[in-house]
């Protein structure tokens, strides 16, 4: 049987938030049940999906200077725990993220993503400055230092047409759009050989997704796919795969 999670409606929105089994919120679309995070964990999953599977929390353990590009900013989360990290280990962190609708301060507020972070201040700061651009945001480059060390670009525009400002090339891309049927664009063979050209020699290309369809997607762009073990408690099996 289907468990329940507790879900409050955003009004004049889509979206409600829904409190996942590790206690971190995310939001869901009651109507059409996509979602931002897997209700069995949203935190938990984060990390072990995108920060640990990627090697970037090793990475930061050992203070190797790290770059990472999200596909899919969302809540912030990914890019939260992420810098978090890097403040903890005093490492040297580029982290670039796409998003074509980043949210308003008032929703990211609501999810107290606070509460899962070593510095906890984090998520207030990423909720001022995404205030202090006001509700309509345009289409643009919005750049940030949160510390010395860590550097922050969120690209807000529609991932299909982004192409990166320079030569960097990332270690690590954590690629959380919705599911391939809600943005079937973003999971096809063309933008993710994109995305392969830009990562490092032996970078990670990690994502939720393990089906059949992706991991023929994922080798026709040139990668070696690999399923690893999800989440405790969540889904069984998610996607690691090597350059
Ligand atoms: C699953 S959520 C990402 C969750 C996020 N990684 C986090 O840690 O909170 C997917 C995100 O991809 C964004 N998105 C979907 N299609 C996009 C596109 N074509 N270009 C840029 N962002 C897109 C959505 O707006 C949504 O915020």
């Amino acid at each position: 049987m289907r468990r329940r999670r507790p879900t409050t409606p955003i009004e004049g929105t889509r979206w409600s938030i829904q409190m996942t089994d590790d206690h971190s919120r995310t939001l869901i679309d009651p109507v059409t049940g996509v979602a931002f995070h897997s209700a069995s964990g949203g935190f938990a999953e984060t990390k072990h999906v995108y920060l640990d599977n990627s090697g970037v929390s090793e990475r930061l353990r050992r203070r190797q200077t790290t770059a990472v590009l999200e596909v899919g900013l969302g809540l912030g989360m990914g890019l939260l725990a992420t810098l978090d990290a890097a403040i903890v280990h005093c490492c040297e962190l580029r982290y670039v993220a796409i998003e074509n609708n980043w949210l308003p301060a008032e929703i990211l507020q609501e999810l107290k993503l606070d509460e899962f972070l070593t510095k906890p201040s984090l998520a207030s700061d990423f909720c001022a400055w995404r205030a202090s651009l006001g509700p309509e945001l345009t289409a643009g480059r919005y750049q940030r230092a949160f510390e010395p060390l860590q550097d922050v670009t969120i690209e807000h525009c529609n991932a299909i047409d982004w192409h990166p400002p320079d030569e960097t090339r990332f270690d690590a891309i954590y690629f959380d759009p919705f599911a391939p049927n809600v943005n079937p664009e973003l999971w096809s063979t063309p933008f993710i050989k994109r995305m392969r050209g830009m990562l490092v020699p032996g970078g990670k290309f990690v994502t939720y997704c393990v089906n059949r369809k992706v991991r023929q997607t994922l080798a026709d762009a040139g990668f070696t796919p690999q399923r690893v073990p999800g989440p405790i408690g969540g889904k069984r099996e998610v996607m690691v795969a090597k350059c």
